[in-house]
């Protein structure tokens, strides 16, 4: 049985624990919830549970289909156990249709599908609020080579092929997500971080309503049901 130890990290919605094992770690998933890099902040009860679930849940179907990441195991309701990685400091966006920020950016209707998708990096930076940048500042800040830029983007494409499929079974269009990618001790790169709720854009398929944090964002009502609601359908296919 791991044993938890001392806390290494503490997020904005997750806290990070080293283990009695060198290679593995704890990880705790909150209610803490944020917007606006930040600046907006609550607590709602019951979402830190719902996102280790629908973690663990799509991380599985992801090993299941060959994917590398770093989730070991769910070992309560809002923990699991990950493997150590040195996280590599992008936030890699993905995008189908577009929405949030591209919409804005580049006014680009809400709901657009857009004609192939779209790869953006995001410098994993709180004090300057996450710029966008592009694939020469990702080299010039030697966050990764070329050879490995290049290798993100196809294990995140690859990633979306997965998920569009996962969550149409569900009857959700995925719109876009967030991802964090690190490197094992012996050097592989892996997909890490979450993928729930809080970091795709979900869809109902039919309605086009938001399954996700958008809800929490624009104000939209009660963020708990909505991410049951993700659950649920998950747990069906
Ligand atoms: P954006 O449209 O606000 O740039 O967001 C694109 C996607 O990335 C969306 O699914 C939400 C996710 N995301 C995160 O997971 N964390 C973040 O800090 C941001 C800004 C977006």
């Amino acid at each position: 049985m791991t044993k938890k130890s001392k806390l290494l990290y503490e997020g904005k919605a997750k806290k990070l624990y080293a283990t009695d094992e060198k290679n593995i770690l704890w990880v705790e998933y909150l209610n803490q919830t944020t917007a606006l890099n930040g600046l907006r902040k609550d607590l709602i009860q019951g979402k830190g549970e719902l996102n280790n679930q629908i973690t663990s849940l799509v991380f599985e179907y992801l090993r299941q289909r060959g994917i590398k990441h770093h989730f070991v195991e769910k070992i309560s309701k809002t923990e699991q156990l990950i493997q150590k990685l040195k996280i590599i400091p992008l936030e890699i966006v993905l995008r189908n249709v577009a929405a949030g920020s591209l919409s804005k950016r580049l006014n680009v209707e809400k709901g657009t599908q857009l004609s192939f998708p779209i790869v953006e990096f995001y410098l994993k930076k709180d004090l300057l609020k996450d710029p966008f940048i592009n694939d020469e500042h990702v080299l010039m800040l030697k966050i990764a080579n070329l050879e490995e830029i290049n290798l993100l983007k196809k294990k995140i494409r690859k990633i979306n092929e997965v998920l569009i499929e996962m969550f149409q079974k569900a009857k959700i269009k995925l719109i876009d997500f967030k991802l964090e990618f690190g490197k094992l001790p012996d050097g592989p790169i892996v997909l890490a971080d979450e993928i729930s709720p809080d970091t795709c854009r979900l869809w109902d398929e039919i309605t086009n309503e938001h399954l996700d944090k958008d809800v929490y964002r624009y104000n939209l009502g009660n963020l708990v049901p909505v991410y049951q609601e993700v659950l649920k359908r998950l747990l069906t296919i």
